[in-house]
């Protein structure tokens, strides 16, 4: 096992990327049989036209691992060479033990220390940033950060108001420490900003299953185990928020909007990713989105977005990409990576 390294205040680097989607989809039209919906609602209100939904029996731990294999095979990475996995998701195989360590088993990571993060949608760069953090402070040199959501099982399809805009998938980067190449390194991570704000707990939460809320056989039927959502409302904070998370970002890397080359943000509403742009004086050729493809798949739309970007040959050495996200807690986070 290469030992995890002391030397300090050392400099990360993304060095592949791997995603896995289910193969079924939902499309619209398949959920207006299902609930009082219609595509022509759900693609003006949000952009999505279908969405994945894994199989019975793949568990979120199922998706991660095969992210992870990809994200390694791109980096040129074996499983014995992963130090460290972060899993970023809503969506645990179980309470314990942590999906990362479910994931270990399953790639045959066997030196990794590993452990979960719940931060909702803002999960993967919550994740990102603390393996950034272990990685240039010297205690560890090679990181896989996951973001893996099977959505599909917190969803009451009954509930139009949020069966519509989720759906499952898998995403992930190799993380490496890289002192060469100063802050122009390919890959190079250059800033992360996180914020949250716990007062607004309520506006986006599954308020049954956990401690507080426990399953029983009486409030069984009401559905608490599902998402819960304000629509309205978590849209205004999430539109502000992203704006302000992406500001800082830039402005911790010396950069501005304008010297962004692809923006990868959430990917939970078009409308949402178009105020974002709009108010960053971004043309929308310069923002990815696939959740037409995909709809939200909370900790995972920005690790696969960032995929399909890398495989599609939308990232060049030495863009500048931002990287902003918004979810429940409310949390929040941008990343700019240079390419
Ligand atoms: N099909 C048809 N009609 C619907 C549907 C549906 N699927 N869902 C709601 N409606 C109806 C409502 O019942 C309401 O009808 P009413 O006026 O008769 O009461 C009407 O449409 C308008 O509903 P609103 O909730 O006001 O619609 P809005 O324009 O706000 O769009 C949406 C709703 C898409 C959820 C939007 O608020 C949104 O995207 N919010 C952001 C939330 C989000 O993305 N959360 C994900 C997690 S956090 C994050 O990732 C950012």
């Amino acid at each position: 096992m290469p030992a995890p390294s002391n030397q300090p205040f050392c400099a990360s680097s993304i060095i592949g990327t791997g995603s896995y989607m289910p193969e079924k989809i939902l499309t619209n039209d398949d959920l207006s049989k299902i609930v009082e919906t219609n595509d022509e609602w759900i693609t003006s209100r949000t952009g999505i036209k279908e969405r994945r939904i894994a199989a019975d029996d793949q568990a979120t731990s199922d998706l991660a691992s095969e992210a992870a294999r990809r994200a390694m095979t791109a980096a040129g990475v074996k499983p014995e060479d992963i130090q460290l996995i972060i899993v970023a998701t809503v969506t645990p195989d179980m309470f314990f033990p942590s999906t990362a360590c479910i994931v270990q088993k399953k790639i045959g990571a066997a030196n990794a220390v590993c452990f979960d993060i719940s931060a909702a949608c803002s999960g993967f760069l919550y994740a990102l940033q603390v393996a950034r953090h272990f990685i240039n402070t010297g205690n560890r040199t090679t990181a896989l950060v996951i973001g893996a959501e099977k959505l599909s099982t917190l969803i009451n399809w009954k509930d139009r108001n949020t069966c519509v805009l989720f759906g499952d998938g898998a995403g992930a980067v190799v993380i490496r420490r890289d002192d060469a190449g100063g802050m122009n390194a390919p890959g190079r991570v250059l800033s992360t900003v996180m914020g949250s704000d716990g007062n607004l707990t309520d506006l986006l939460k599954v308020p049954g299953g956990g401690s507080a809320c426990p399953i029983t056989p009486e409030n069984a039927d009401s559905r608490p185990n599902t998402i819960h959502m304000e629509g309205r409302e978590t849209f205004k904070h999430a539109v502000t928020r992203m704006l302000e998370a992406a500001q800082q970002a830039l402005e911790m890397a010396g950069l501005t909007a304008a010297d962004v080359s692809l923006v990868i943000p959430h990917q939970a509403n078009a409308r949402i990713i178009s105020a974002i742009a709009d108010r960053l004086d971004l043309p929308i050729e310069r923002v990815f989105m696939n959740l037409d493809k995909y709809g939200n798949t909370s900790a995972a739309t920005i690790p696969v977005a960032l995929d399909e970007a890398n495989k599609a040959g939308r990232l060049k050495k030495g863009d500048v990409i931002l990287l902003v996200a918004f979810g429940g807690g409310f949390t929040w986070a941008s990343s700019v990576v240079r390419w």
